[in-house]
């Protein structure tokens, strides 16, 4: 593969390089080895349509480390907001020498638009489109499932809780946990649940509580209101009563068992803060291996490995 658009095009094996290269980028950041020289001379564009804080920073640090030049691109203060369309975007950004265009955008498909079509030369990496998915954000999430649950994932039950309807997020995991062998489950209200979900690798319920003390991850969910029509709109109350990770609902879980969250919270809502800031929650170390896991995507990517199948590394 030349471009990362969707974690459902990741093969086992492909998965595995990645997670396995991202480990080796994160021990040699522990060793202070903070910059490494391998795409000196190539240029990463982050193009981001849409507001982000952790995938953006986190991107430009990863290329930073691995010495390419990174131009940052936001809708915000560009001729987007002069009416400028994505192709007429892409086609300039192609001139000026993208080796890879790292894309958010409101729109479901942009970044399998700009792969498709040939607009740019680069590898296309799919940092979220729309309600569709947002394929680094699994493989940090699975990176960070095997760090702490002691490496291979499969058998693993992951619950995933909350918004499924909007989000991106719980797309990319169900398919990365499934090609890496985990039981997934989502826990939803039905307004909160797509239509064709039974068609997913997994399982779903809108019974939280009985699946809690099953769970080795519990993963809760932003509830996008931003994406809502009011008809969807629980209240925040009745939401967090019925779905919501609190103190009484960490209790149950096995010892060992972690709480994650993708960012950014609505503290109070989909979780507590005394679950957000507790032992069992990686919220902070899913944002710092984003980076070590968006090197390895970079480097893969540019290098050809993911393509060919073979490792750069050997
Ligand atoms: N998790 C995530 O995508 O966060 P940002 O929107 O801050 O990038």
């Amino acid at each position: 593969m030349r471009h990362l658009v969707s974690a459902g095009d990741l093969s086992r094996d492909q998965a595995l390089l990645v997670l396995d290269t991202a480990r080796e980028m994160a021990a040699l950041q522990q060793r202070e080895i903070k910059k490494l020289p391998t795409l000196r001379g190539r240029t990463v564009v982050n193009l981001f349509y849409e507001d982000s804080t952790r995938t953006r920073i986190s991107f430009e640090a990863a290329a930073k480390r691995l010495s390419a030049d990174v131009i940052n691109f936001s809708a915000k203060g560009s001729s987007v907001s002069k009416g400028e369309s994505l192709k007429d975007t892409a086609l300039t950004l192609q001139a000026m020498g993208a080796d890879a265009v790292v894309v958010r955008h409101s729109a479901s498909g942009a970044a399998h638009r700009l792969a498709a079509t040939g607009w740019v030369d680069g590898a296309i990496v799919n940092a979220g489109d729309g309600t569709h998915e947002h394929p680094t954000q699994a493989l940090l999430d699975a990176y960070t499932m095997r760090e702490r649950l002691g490496g291979d994932l499969a058998g693993r039950r992951v619950l995933i809780v909350g918004d499924v309807l909007h989000s991106r997020v719980a797309r990319s995991n169900v398919l990365l946990l499934a090609t890496l062998g985990a039981q997934v489950v989502l826990a939803a209200p039905p307004t909160l649940l797509p239509v064709g979900v039974e068609q997913w690798p997994c399982e779903t319920t809108y019974d939280l509580d009985p699946q809690l003390a099953k769970a080795d991850v519990v993963m809760a969910l932003r509830v996008q209101r931003e994406r809502m029509t009011e008809a969807f709109f629980p209240s925040a109350r009745e939401y967090s009563r019925r779905y919501g990770l609190d103190a009484a609902r960490a209790a149950v879980l096995q010892d060992g068992a972690i709480v994650m969250h993708p960012g950014p919270m609505n503290r109070g809502v989909e979780i507590t803060a005394e679950v957000a800031d507790s032992a069992r929650s990686t919220i902070v170390e899913q944002v710092a291996n984003g980076v070590s896991v968006r090197m390895a995507v970079l480097y893969l990517l540019l290098g050809g490995a993911l393509q060919t199948g073979s490792d750069p590394r050997a």
